[in-house]
């Protein structure tokens, strides 16, 4: 018998880690694999000072903190190279910004709108004596004008919308790149879409949402079964697992803007993804049992965590002189090997047929009320507690008549 011990490096987050020890809990797991049976327990990780020689006992993490810790960033870095899996990669995500994935995805033919980075406005952080030898003035409208208004003004990393400005005219261009400081900047084009999607992957397993951005937080994912065309759905989820493998994000959102029936994303790098059920509502359930099935597959089989990720072979598809549909299934090949596919499917089918069934009594159980109420009390105001609570215990049971329909006809 072997236990394996998940630790959950948190930051602020309350229901997806309740949801996920819960439900852990609740499955009971006894996995017998290759001759060995596993269990699973859970632990929340504390931050403390490490010796860098110190053994870690855990088996998996799931991170959610080290894009804006460093202590725990660290950490994570360590006990990796000590042999510990981490759902996902610090390494990358420190190293590749948003702006290396534009770049990245743009090279593999993937629709990045146009995209230019800007020196920082400020630069008086920098050699002044290299500056004056080796910088360049620059026309900013001559850049702007190229891309075409509206655009948007965004920092070349960060998250949570924060200095993401749209631009209509060269007067809000001005004001906006003059007030950026230090902050290095993208200008890109504004995709008018008419349909926003954002999927998310836990491993290989995706879910596109539709994603209304001018919504409040909570009201930002719409239930809307078949907002996409089968063809737009399965470039969704082919863009998305290759963000996912080409960088080793097992745990991530993709955001694209939709313009007949053409993808272009403009927002991949999001190893931490919103999983709150404040955000995710119905589709809450379905990232605690994928997490589920993602983690306990990797520690059961003993997946190693991936330090190469491989890009060489994706460049090499990007060379090839055919069409994008057509390299898109080659980087599929690729992302299929890394996230081990046909071995996660059938470790799913074996050892874990009784999720979904398990998962629909947690979900429905008085368990899941409480972690409702627990997040509605801690970010709403008094005064909207019943009606959020309602709201919120509405949505999953709408999930609940769904689900319940999937399971009993599929038997
Ligand atoms: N090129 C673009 N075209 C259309 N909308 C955009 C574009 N870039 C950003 N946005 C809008 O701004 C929001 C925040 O920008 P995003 O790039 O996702 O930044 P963050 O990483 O901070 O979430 C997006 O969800 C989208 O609504
Ligand atoms: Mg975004």
């Amino acid at each position: 018998m072997k236990e394996l011990k998940i630790g959950l490096l948190l930051g602020n987050e309350i229901s997806m880690p309740d949801a996920f020890e819960g439900l852990l809990k609740k499955l009971n797991l006894n996995i017998k694999y290759n001759g060995e049976t596993f269990t699973f327990n859970t632990d929340r990780i504390l931050i403390e000072p490490f010796n860098i020689r110190y053994k870690p006992n855990y088996d998996m993490i799931i991170e959610r903190v080290s894009h804006w810790h460093t202590n725990p960033r660290e950490w994570l870095k360590k006990i990796i190279i000590d042999g510990v899996y981490v759902v996902n990669n610090p390494f990358s995500f420190q190293s590749m910004e948003k702006h290396t994935g534009f770049c990245l995805l743009a090279k593999l033919g993937v629709f990045i709108p146009n995209t230019w980075l800007l020196p920082q406005k400020d630069q008086s952080d920098l050699l002044q004596e290299a500056l004056e030898l080796y910088s360049t003035f620059f026309d900013l409208d001559e850049i702007a004008d190229s891309i075409g208004y509206p655009m948007y003004i965004k920092p070349y990393d960060g998250g949570g919308w924060v200095g993401v400005k749209r631009l209509e005219n060269r007067a809000d261009l001005h004001e906006t790149y003059n007030g950026s400081g230090k902050r290095m900047m993208h200008l890109q084009k504004s995709v008018e879409y008419d349909k926003f999607c954002r999927a998310l992957n836990i491993g290989p397993q995706i879910l596109p949402m539709q994603y209304d951005p001018d919504r409040p937080l909570h009201e930002r994912y719409v239930i809307n079964f078949d907002f996409l065309t089968p063809s737009e759905g399965e470039k969704m989820v082919k863009i998305t697992k290759l963000v996912g493998s080409i960088f080793g994000w097992e745990y991530n959102s993709c955001e694209v803007g939709i313009i007949d029936g053409t993808l272009y994303p403009i927002d991949f790098s999001n190893p931490v993804p919103d999983s709150s059920v404040m955000s995710l509502h119905f589709y809450f359930p379905w990232i605690i049992k994928s997490l589920i099935r993602w983690v306990t597959f990797c520690g059961v089989t003993g997946r190693k965590f991936r330090f190469d990720l491989n890009w060489q072979k994706y460049l090499e598809i990007a060379d090839m002189d055919i069409d994008f549909m057509e390299k898109l299934d080659k980087y599929m090949e690729l992302s299929a090997d890394y996230f081990e596919e046909d071995k996660f499917k059938e470790y799913c089918d074996k050892h874990l047929p009784h999720l979904d069934e398990v998962a629909f009594e947690y979900f429905t159980s008085p368990e899941m009320d409480k972690i409702i109420e627990k997040k509605v009390t801690k970010k709403f105001p008094e005064h909207e507690h019943e009606e959020f609570i309602d709201h919120y215990k509405g949505l999953r049971d709408f999930w609940a008549k769904c689900e319940y329909n999937k399971l009993t006809t599929n038997e």
